[in-house]
């Protein structure tokens, strides 16, 4: 068999004379092409990012059902000794409670047939009985039940009681029939799943409809200065070029600034706080790559912008 001759260096004008060799075009021809689709891609990064997140219905599952206006608070601390050793208070007060709120569905004896509870089924608790509890029967499980409800078989949650309260409430219950003691151990287990004793912080909370058209106003307010701003003679020639070079959308440039998305504090977090996506910005994606020396000056502008 015929020796091949090994070539040192491909000499590809010599691949021409043999056009079966012209495979070993395929990496220069391969490499330019990657190369021509980079610059293309980089060169339309701008028009990329504007590729939108296809659009889904809501699943109506999902939205969260509208709170009312309430000012949060400390819910105060419990004194989760009262569960072994409840004070007389106590006891007059869980009979009161569970008349007002309880005996409608479960009955004065606690034995499910409140006049209310005829309807449903699952018939409201027999608290006498032992077996087929949803939650479980001990004081942990019944504490879960008047803070989270069983909705869906139309037990309802009881959270908005205090924590005094809603004990009171099942000792109460816990005199109706024979229940298991409720030992030492139960009680801190109970004090360390929903900090009892520590009191717990409430936050404030506003209804979604009004939070929204806060935002909006409260966005409508910058806006209406973003247009001002822009309108008057606010920049040298120098600035407006720069401003013309780097932001694709100055209402939502300056908006961004103002609200401290854009971090103008130096260039590091100046480029992170974009999160390798100026255009979401109102920004040119161009800012990636230009040097640092224009970068400052972008920052310079920027800081002034968030001054006014
Ligand atoms: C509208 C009727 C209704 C009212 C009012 C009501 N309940 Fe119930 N309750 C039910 C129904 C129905 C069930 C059965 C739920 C199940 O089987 O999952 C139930 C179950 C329970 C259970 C047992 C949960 C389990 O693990 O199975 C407890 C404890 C309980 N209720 C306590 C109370 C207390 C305390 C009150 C008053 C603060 C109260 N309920 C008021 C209807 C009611």
């Amino acid at each position: 068999m015929q020796k091949r001759k090994i070539e040192d260096e491909i000499k590809y004008w010599n691949l021409l004379k043999n056009p079966i060799r012209l495979y070993g075009w395929f990496y220069p021809i391969v490499l330019v092409l990657l190369l021509f689709l980079g610059i293309k891609y980089v060169k339309n990064l701008d028009k990329i990012s504007l590729n939108e997140v296809a659009y889904t219905n809501i699943d109506s599952a999902d939205v969260k059902r509208n709170v009312e206006l309430k000012k949060g608070g400390i819910a105060p601390a419990f004194n989760i000794s009262l569960i072994m050793t409840p004070s007389p208070e106590m006891k007059i007060r869980g009979q009161e409670l569970f008349t007002a709120n309880c005996v409608s569905c479960h009955g004065d004896g606690g034995k499910g047939d409140g006049d209310a509870g005829a309807n449903l089924n699952p018939k409201p608790r027999n608290f006498a009985t032992l077996d087929g509890w949803t939650n479980s029967r001990d004081f942990s499980g019944m504490f879960k039940t008047l803070r989270e409800g069983i909705a869906q078989n139309g037990m309802a949650a009881y959270e908005y009681l205090p924590v005094f309260d809603r004990v009171a409430i099942i000792l109460h219950i816990q005199t109706l029939a024979e229940f298991p003691a409720v030992t030492e151990q139960n009680v801190t287990n109970l004090d360390m799943q929903y900090s009892l004793s520590k009191g717990i912080e409430i936050p404030n909370q506003i209804p979604v409809d009004v939070a929204v058209s806060k935002i909006v106003s409260e966005n409508k307010i910058v806006t209406d200065k973003a247009e001002l701003f822009y309108s008057g003679n606010n920049f040298s020639q120098d600035e407006n070029l720069l401003l013309n070079e780097f932001v694709s959308d100055k209402k939502k440039a300056f908006v961004n600034i103002q609200r401290s998305a854009i971090n103008t504090t130096n260039i590091t977090t100046f480029l992170e706080s974009l999160k390798f996506n100026p255009s979401d910005f109102g920004l040119s994606n161009r800012i990636l790559i230009v040097g640092s020396k224009q970068q400052e000056e972008l920052l310079t502008l920027f800081r002034k912008i968030k001054n006014i």
